[in-house]
């Protein structure tokens, strides 16, 4: 099955390449990102970069999550944000996940890349399940992960601790059925 890229209407989500790094490390300067993906560090330098991007350029796989893809998120060339899906096939479940640089937000972006990635799941891997998640306080998430039809399914009180602050986190999925009805309802609109 090929993956990458996949288009939506505006964006290109695309491999990440070496070359990255230093919109990677402009973008991250920013630390809205790093305080809601624990794992990525502030300040965030080349080094980190670079790491991650090795790490990304080559298959994963992790027993739970399944095989683990990143992305680029690309408007016109340019490089908005980052992207990830990891596809369990046996449990046939995705999880997704997303940032967008500062300078980028407020446009759609995110909930662009969002149902690109949901519907991908559902369209060309035959997912039953996709689901992500978001820490509570987080609520331009909530909402983009909303208006990708994702319902809140559970909230994990104290689920997370990081940088010394205890914080809750929002567990939120969409049914292959859910997607279905949905695709029938904007096929009925066009
Ligand atoms: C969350 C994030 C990805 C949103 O990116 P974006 O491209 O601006 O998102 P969109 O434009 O598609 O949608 C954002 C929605 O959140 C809403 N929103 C933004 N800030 C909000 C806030 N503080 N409270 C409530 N809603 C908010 C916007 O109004 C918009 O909803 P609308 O279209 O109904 O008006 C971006 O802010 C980001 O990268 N944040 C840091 C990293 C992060 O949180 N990643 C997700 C981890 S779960």
């Amino acid at each position: 099955m090929r993956i990458y890229p996949i288009r939506t209407e505006r964006l290109v989500l695309r491999y990440p390449e070496m070359r990255d790094a230093p919109v990677l490390v402009k973008l991250l300067g920013d630390p809205s990102v790093s305080r809601n993906i624990p794992r990525i560090n502030y300040p965030y330098r080349r080094a980190d970069a670079l790491k991650w991007l090795r790490r990304v350029r080559k298959p994963r796989f992790n027993a739970s999550f399944g095989r683990g893809y990143d992305f680029m998120i690309e408007v016109d060339g340019e490089v908005v944000g980052c992207c990830h899906l990891s596809w369990n096939l046996k449990e046939r479940r995705a999880f997704f996940g997303y940032w967008v640089g500062r300078p980028y937000r407020g446009q759609g972006i995110a909930t662009e890349a969002a149902l690109g990635l949901v519907d991908f799941a559902f369209g060309k891997l035959g997912a039953e399940r996709v689901w992500a998640m978001a820490f509570a306080d987080n609520l331009a998430s909530r909402r983009v992960l909303a208006k990708a039809g994702l319902k809140e399914e559970v909230l994990m009180r104290r689920n997370a601790f990081f940088r010394g602050q205890w914080r809750d986190d929002v567990g939120l999925g969409v049914l292959r059925s859910e997607w279905a009805q949905r695709l029938a309802r904007s096929r009925r609109r066009q």
